[in-house]
């Protein structure tokens, strides 16, 4: 994390995220953010759909914003939440931070109530499935 990154501004867009969160079924709205490896920051929200199976989460859609933008690797991300338990990434967005994030990159958790809970990629996703897996037949 460089002098101008902080969890803190992240967590400031995660909420912006949060708050524009589309979650109408659920209920559960999600936000998250991240700085890609140069430093740029991205965000993202939950976006629900009445065929509910559609439903994207906060996180996927945080990183697929990084990729429309020409980014493929990333330091951090924030997943924020209302919740008075915190929002761990679910077991499709772990296969989806696998793909772009290092191994020992942070993911962070928070709520509104300043509670925090931290994991590096690899241990979310042990033995993950990655893109260098796929070389051999490349
Ligand atoms: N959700 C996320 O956005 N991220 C997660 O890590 C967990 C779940 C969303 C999907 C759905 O809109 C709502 O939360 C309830 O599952």
């Amino acid at each position: 994390m460089t002098k101008n990154q902080s969890i803190q501004e992240l967590v400031k867009y995660a909420k912006l995220a949060f708050d524009n969160a589309y979650a109408p079924y659920s209920k559960f709205r999600v936000g998250a953010a991240a700085y890609t490896a140069n430093g740029d920051l991205v965000h993202g929200c939950n976006v629900e759909n009445a065929s509910y199976g559609l439903t994207v989460c906060a996180e996927r859609n945080c990183i697929a914003q990084a990729v429309v933008a020409g980014h493929t690797t990333f330091s951090h991300l924030v997943v924020y939440t209302e919740q008075e338990n915190l929002t761990p990434p679910c077991g499709a967005c772990r296969q989806v931070i696998a793909e772009f994030f290092d191994a020992d990159a942070k993911i962070i958790a928070v709520n509104h109530l300043g509670k925090q809970k931290s994991w590096h990629v690899e241990s979310i996703l042990p033995d993950a499935f990655t893109p260098a897996l796929l070389n051999e037949n490349n």
